[in-house]
């Protein structure tokens, strides 16, 4: 079945930027992730969903053609883990691919086995063990027409009794953001880009490939720039604050990418900030849009359902920046009193709503800003 319509962006894990398919992605890995899930307050700041992604399944589908779990990472199968996973007041996700095969070669020197014209026997496995969300990937994928394959999966999960989150990992290559949230499809989310990885430069080439696309973004239909790399090391704990600061207010799926069992305070404490976490999740349900980019300085404005606005500045460049902004360029009244909250901060100043800020070397400042 179709999950209820119209949702704030995912929020939630999933193992691939942390693990690919090295050894440590297994059974044990996934509870501790649920565990920890619950034991950091993840779960009370809106993180719901444990995702497990490509390396999963065996390499061959069982004699009645079902995937089976790979039976060393997996000992006691996708439904105990789901199982264990929903103990905790969590939700599941499984991945596969709209192909004959997944990405990652396995032992075969293939990928492990895809959906493609699996559709209707997979979706209801799926449901059978619990799944909750569902990402397609997009490997061997034989040209066939991207929407038929995706709405072939779309069409087989609304089959279902259970109603799965329907996350497209299409790259964008076939501009998903055009099709793939159309009732026919049903996805809730698209990928926009290829990977992430723990870099810098990385995560800014992705930015600017997703925020231009906010046009398409709506509740329940959210661009997908890819999983966080918070607290994956590549990056310093400034540039994590401007990779989670400009997925929240692009609206972004918020999957975090790192083994929660060994994350650092810095890091953690960039997860669970709250009010940047309820900007990502507001109930107006628009991507924020990027209303002045010059010289390496990059604004985005996010209208809140409030009332209030979102603003992020962010300073891509290797230098100090000072930089300001007038009340009227984010599209506010002129009025004597707004009250400008800095997210990052937690503090506040009360003004005629512009602001003024100092920002380091790839540095993102951002606040909120309410009308008194
Ligand atoms: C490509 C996807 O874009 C990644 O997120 C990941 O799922 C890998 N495939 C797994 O093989």
């Amino acid at each position: 079945a179709a999950e209820p319509a119209a949702g704030p962006p995912q929020m939630g894990f999933n193992n691939w930027n942390s693990t690919h398919c090295r050894d440590e992605f297994n059974e044990a890995m996934i509870r501790g992730i649920a565990d920890k899930f619950v034991d950091l307050g993840l779960r009370d700041a809106g993180y719901r969903y444990v995702n497990i992604d490509d390396c999963w399944a065996n390499w061959q589908r069982d004699k009645d053609g079902n995937l089976q779990a790979n039976p060393e990472r997996f000992p006691g199968g996708i439904k105990a883990l789901a199982d264990y996973i929903h103990a905790r007041g969590l939700k599941f996700g499984l991945y596969s691919s709209a192909g004959l095969s997944t990405c990652e070669p396995n032992e075969k020197n293939r990928g492990f086995p895809g959906g493609l014209g699996h559709e209707k026997q997979d979706a209801a496995l799926f449901a059978s063990f619990g799944v909750d969300y569902l990402k397609y990937d997009n490997c061997h994928n034989e040209n066939v027409d991207a929407k038929q394959r995706y709405q072939a999966m779309g069409d087989a999960l609304r089959a279902t009794a259970r109603p799965i989150f329907y996350s497209v990992c299409e790259w964008g290559e076939n501009k998903p953001w055009l099709w793939a949230g159309d009732r026919k499809v049903g996805a809730s989310s698209w990928r926009t880009t290829g990977d992430i990885t723990d870099k810098y430069s990385s995560m800014v080439d992705i930015f600017k490939k997703n925020v231009v696309l906010d046009g398409y973004a709506s509740p329940g239909h959210w661009n997908d720039p890819d999983m966080l790399e918070v607290g994956n090391g590549g990056m310093t704990d400034v540039e994590y604050r401007s990779h989670f600061s400009l997925w929240a207010i692009m609206a972004a799926p918020l999957l975090i990418g790192t083994d929660l069992r060994k994350i650092k305070p810095d890091a953690l404490e960039i997860l669970l900030n709250k009010e940047v976490i309820a900007v990502d999740q507001d109930p107006l349900g628009v991507q924020g849009k990027r209303i002045r980019e010059k010289g390496g300085i990059h604004v985005i404005v996010k209208p809140l359902k409030d009332g209030s606005r979102a603003i992020a500045l962010f300073n891509e460049t290797d230098v100090e920046h000072d930089v300001a902004i007038g009340a009227e360029e984010m599209g506010l009244k002129t009025s004597p009193s707004y009250l400008v909250r800095d997210l990052w901060q937690h503090s506040q100043v009360q003004g005629d709503g512009s602001i003024k800020a100092r920002l380091p070397a790839h540095a993102t400042a951002m606040y909120r800003i309410s009308a008194l």
